[in-house]
């Protein structure tokens, strides 16, 4: 049986979109149940649409700071479809303790850095301004502190001494739709474990791959 998925959305949905595009493979073991954004103008929406699968809009503006009340409606529309893991992918809204812990080990979200450098606003600049050589994409269980929690999977890229926010955020959008259907792929046949604040991955292959950069001949 394919677990059930929902992808929460508000804005681009880039990610939103790989995500379908993988769990369109017959042996995906996930199906996108539903996507959910809570801005009617979220540009995701229309690709989902498009791509035939149920979509809903929740409006967080009406509910202002009565976050629990929003959560509330999402958690009905969750229930009302039978969904068993949710995956943020650009959803801009955070939630109460509560709900994270109620979806605690099923709930995934993806942000362009390597975490624990870099949360929040503003990653790829933050990673230019740091200097560093190399930065990526993280894909993670969701906590309550934000752009944190167990790690279950990451991509790296270089970063190049002419790089802008917009180049090195292009080049990480690429890794970002290539780690989160694999990891979601890992969560949806269970290949993953939480040991504390840790991920472990099932029969992970050993890998001895180095990425050094810059390379001088
Ligand atoms: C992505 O960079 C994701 O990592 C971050 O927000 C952005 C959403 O982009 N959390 P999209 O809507 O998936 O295109």
């Amino acid at each position: 049986m394919k677990r059930r998925v929902a992808i929460l959305i508000s804005g681009r949905g880039s990610n939103m979109a790989a995500l379908i595009r993988a769990a369109a493979a017959p042996d995906f073991p996930a199906e996108i149940a539903v996507v959910i954004s809570n801005r009617a103008d979220a540009a995701g929406l229309q690709k989902a649409a498009e791509s035939g699968v149920a979509v809903e809009v929740i409006e967080s503006k009406p509910f202002g700071k009565d976050r629990a009340g929003f959560e509330a409606k999402l958690q009905a529309a969750l229930d009302a479809r039978g969904i068993e893991l949710i995956c943020l992918a650009g959803f801009m809204r955070l939630f109460t303790a509560e709900f994270v812990q109620r979806w605690y080990g099923r709930m995934l979200n993806i942000h362009p850095s390597l975490l624990p450098s870099f949360p929040g606003l503003d990653p790829h600049g933050q990673a230019l301004r740091a200097g560093v050589k190399l930065s990526g994409a993280t894909v993670h269980f969701v906590i309550p502190e934000t752009d944190a929690g167990p790690i279950v999977m990451q991509g790296a890229v270089v970063v190049r001494d002419d790089d802008t926010p917009d180049a090195l955020s292009e080049r990480i959008l690429g890794v970002e739709h290539r780690i989160y259907p694999e990891a979601l792929k890992l969560l949806a046949r269970d290949q993953v474990r939480l040991e504390g604040d840790l991920c472990r991955t099932k029969a992970a292959e050993q890998a001895d791959q180095v990425m050094i950069w810059p390379m001088v001949s």
